[in-house]
């Protein structure tokens, strides 16, 4: 890319060129998020992605998230800005050894947790995002087995809240466990006024602590409604940019990440990979393109389907 070109205007002209549509999620860098046509969470990302008219969707997220669009949206082109882009819950349930641990509980159902695999959610019978996870399994039968992956986490968030037993896969955040619990103890001293509010794939104990469990677009509700004015936020800190935007006369500190973050609050390295440098080539150049073999994406289609018909 030329020194001089504005990255911004471009992206933009281009964006009306090719009927495009920038979806961002809140974790991606600020600059990204100010010009995406939306932002949200999970879900909202996935309705967006299957009602948009537009004839390409460029994600700004990571792998899953554009898949899940092309799942959506088959005829669209679908494009992010980096294939590399990836996530640990994703990558923490390979296809092959799910289906064999799927395969030792033949009387249960599969929730899983949209930051998966194309191939995951093919073996899986709903969907959940962490803003209506409580929601479908409680759409369950009481007496109903269930499986829940791949995220531990929120899946004894979820089993806790729920009073259900399930079986968990065993995958984890690197990102939100990485929040250090020293690090939060000695915030919460510091600063005894502020609610603390945590996404569910943080570990147990900060859950547990917690004054508000949600979503992204669920913490950021909360913050707008609450009468509080002060929070520390235990998730990723790309949040803080809308909540900063929304609610500025508010005090929101992130929660700290151990030593081996690379920032004082916790980020996403996967997250960060998308630039606006890279935003206007995928543009550009409609490339690197999603793709999901039509089998596995007929199978992925009805479990993500399912979730949106349960999220109405
Ligand atoms: P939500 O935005 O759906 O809360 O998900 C958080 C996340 O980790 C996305 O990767
Ligand atoms: Fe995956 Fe965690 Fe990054 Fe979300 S924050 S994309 S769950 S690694």
């Amino acid at each position: 890319v030329a020194d001089d070109i504005d990255l911004i205007a471009e992206i933009n002209r281009l964006k009306k060129e090719k009927n495009a549509v920038i979806l961002a999620h809140y974790y991606v860098d600020a600059e990204i998020q100010d010009l995406a046509d939306y932002i949200g969470d999970s879900l909202g990302l996935s309705q967006q992605a299957a009602a948009t008219e537009a004839d390409m969707i460029v994600f700004c997220g990571v792998h899953f998230m554009g898949e899940t669009a092309k799942v959506l949206s088959p005829s669209k082109k679908v494009v992010i800005p980096d294939l590399n882009a990836g996530c640990s819950l994703a990558d923490s349930a390979p296809a092959d050894k799910f289906a064999a641990f799927k395969a030792q509980y033949p009387d249960h159902i599969v929730i899983s947790y949209i930051n998966c695999s194309a191939e995951i959610k093919a073996l899986t019978d709903i969907v959940c995002t962490s803003s209506n996870a409580l929601q479908i399994v409680n759409s369950l039968p009481p007496d109903q087995k269930i499986i829940f992956a791949p995220d531990a986490n929120l899946g004894r968030y979820v089993a806790q809240k729920t009073g259900r037993e399930m079986v968990l896969w065993d995958g984890a955040c690197i990102v939100h466990i990485d929040i250090s619990r020293e690090k939060l103890k000695q915030l919460r001293e510091e600063h005894p006024d502020a609610l603390l509010i945590a996404h569910p794939e943080c570990k147990e104990d900060i859950l547990m602590q917690a004054d508000f469990v949600s979503s992204t677009t669920g913490l950021l509700t909360f913050v707008k409604a609450s009468p509080h004015q002060k929070f520390i936020v235990a998730t990723e800190a790309g949040i803080l940019h809308k909540m900063k935007q929304s609610v500025p006369d508010k005090k929101l500190i992130p929660a700290p990440g151990s030593d081996n973050n690379t920032c004082a609050c916790s980020e996403c390295p996967y997250m960060k990979m998308n630039t606006l440098e890279k935003v206007y080539n995928a543009l550009l150049y409609e490339q690197p393109e999603i793709f999901v073999p039509e089998d596995i994406r007929l199978k992925a289609y009805k479990s993500v389907a399912r979730m949106l018909e349960l999220s109405r």
